[in-house]
């Protein structure tokens, strides 16, 4: 009896010590994963790319969406990698035309739409950022189908890069640019509205601007102190 005793509390060790050990090394890679992130944003605003209110921003907002909408914890995580390294492929795109005051020839948008498929490539080589890069490739799909890269419509778009797609226009459209001034918030929630159902998913819109309406005075003291940091077309 003493010696099952002994050889069950034995087996019981092993199992707490691999727990333990597991939970260590998923710690580890969690870990790895965000010095990863921090790495790759840190590269981005030395190419003035953005800036860390920017994308710090853009992720609480997208993970406030995705809370509303009920996703699963594993896609509340990538969604939140995306957000915040949506743009990271415009490393990939020469400065003459990132920081090209005016407006883009055709040709130079072709440039810059690029970013998304050089995004997914450099994200999709980091363990554990694979569905994230999915996300970061197809941000600038549009409901319709008449979007980049791929040209995906609806629901065919992942969940994840159609949060990133509103949360980032709605930035995009109140912030400064070196040409132009950033829309007020109420007209760029009032732009986001009228594209619902064509470029953006309407249960998104619905969703980010019943949080931005509550949260009004809060969003409008966000936007205000980071409108004279950004340059990046
Ligand atoms: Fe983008």
């Amino acid at each position: 009896m003493m010696t099952t005793l002994r050889e069950g509390s034995g087996a019981a060790n092993d199992v707490s010590a691999q727990g333990r050990r597991i939970k260590q090394l998923e710690e580890q890679l969690q870990q790895m994963r965000t010095a990863a992130v921090c790495a790759l944003n840190q590269m981005l605003d030395l190419k003035d790319l953005n800036t860390g209110v920017h994308s710090t921003r853009l992720a609480e907002w997208a993970l406030r969406v995705a809370e509303q909408l009920g996703v699963s914890e594993q896609q509340f995580h990538d969604i939140e990698v995306a957000a915040i390294l949506h743009d990271i492929g415009k490393v990939g795109v020469p400065d003459a035309i990132l920081n090209k005051p005016g407006r883009l020839t055709p040709e130079e948008r072709e440039v810059i739409n690029k970013h998304s498929e050089y995004g997914w490539a450099i994200m999709r080589l980091i363990p554990g950022f694979q569905r994230a890069s999915l996300f970061v490739l197809h941000h600038h799909e549009r409901m319709d189908g008449k979007g980049y890269p791929a040209g995906l419509a609806a629901e065919d778009t992942p969940l994840g890069a159609r949060i990133v797609a509103v949360v980032d226009a709605f930035d995009a459209m109140v912030s400064n640019r070196s040409y132009r001034q950033g829309l007020p918030v109420e007209e760029a929630m009032r732009r986001l509205r009228a594209d619902s159902g064509t470029q953006f998913d309407p249960k998104i819109v619905e969703s980010f601007v019943r949080l931005a309406v509550q949260e009004l005075p809060e969003v409008s003291q966000i936007v205000e102190p980071t409108l004279a940091t950004q340059s990046v077309p």
